[in-house]
C-alpha cells in the first residue's frame, strides 16, 4: 500500500476519458488499495483513478460508513435534487455549490468483476455523480453555481 500523488486541475490527464477495466487482477487491487490510502490521507470522501494518473474506470468512496469500490460504474437511476457544498482533492482549497440528484443508483463491478447495484442518498449520491464524472474527464468546477469562501 502506498500514498500516490494526486493530480490537480490543469493536469490534462484529468480531462481525459478513462478506459473500461477488463482485468480484475492484483494490479487493480493494488491500485484500489493505494487510492483508498491516498484518499484517507487527504481526508477525502471519494477518489477516481485519473486523480492518481491512471486512466481506468475505477473509483473509491468512503463518506464515513465504510469503503465502496466501483469499477466501470454507470448511473442507472437518479431522482430528486440537492444543492450543496462540494470540493475535490484535485482542486485543493476550492468549494462551490453544485446541484445534484438526491438519490442515485449505480451499477458497477467489484474488484473481482462481479456486478452489483448500490443506491445512495444525499452525500453518497453526490459522491457517485462527482466520481463518475471524473471518469469522463469532467471536474465539479464545470457545475459550480456559486463559489464558497
Ligand atoms: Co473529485
Amino acid at each position: 500500500m502506498a500514498i500516490r500523488q494526486i493530480r490537480t486541475q490543469g493536469d490534462e490527464i484529468l480531462n481525459k476519458k478513462c478506459k473500461t477495466v477488463t482485468k480484475f487482477d492484483e494490479k487493480l487491487h493494488i491500485l484500489l488499495d493505494d487510492m483508498y490510502d491516498t484518499m484517507k490521507d487527504r481526508d477525502g470522501v471519494g477518489l477516481a483513478a485519473p486523480q492518481v494518473g491512471i486512466l481506468k474506470r475505477a473509483v473509491v468512496i468512503d463518506i464515513g460508513n465504510g469503503k465502496i469500490e466501483l469499477i466501470n460504474p454507470e448511473i442507472i437511476e437518479e431522482s430528486g435534487s440537492q444543492t450543496g457544498s462540494e470540493g475535490c482533492l484535485s482542486v485543493p482549497g476550492v468549494w462551490g455549490e453544485v446541484t445534484r440528484p438526491n438519490i442515485v443508483t449505480v451499477k458497477a463491478q467489484d474488484r473481482d468483476g462481479k456486478w452489483f447495484k448500490i443506491t445512495g442518498e444525499e452525500l453518497l449520491a453526490r459522491a457517485f455523480c462527482h466520481e463518475v464524472e471524473h471518469l469522463d474527464g469532467h471536474l465539479f468546477t464545470e457545475k459550480v453555481e456559486k463559489y464558497l469562501e
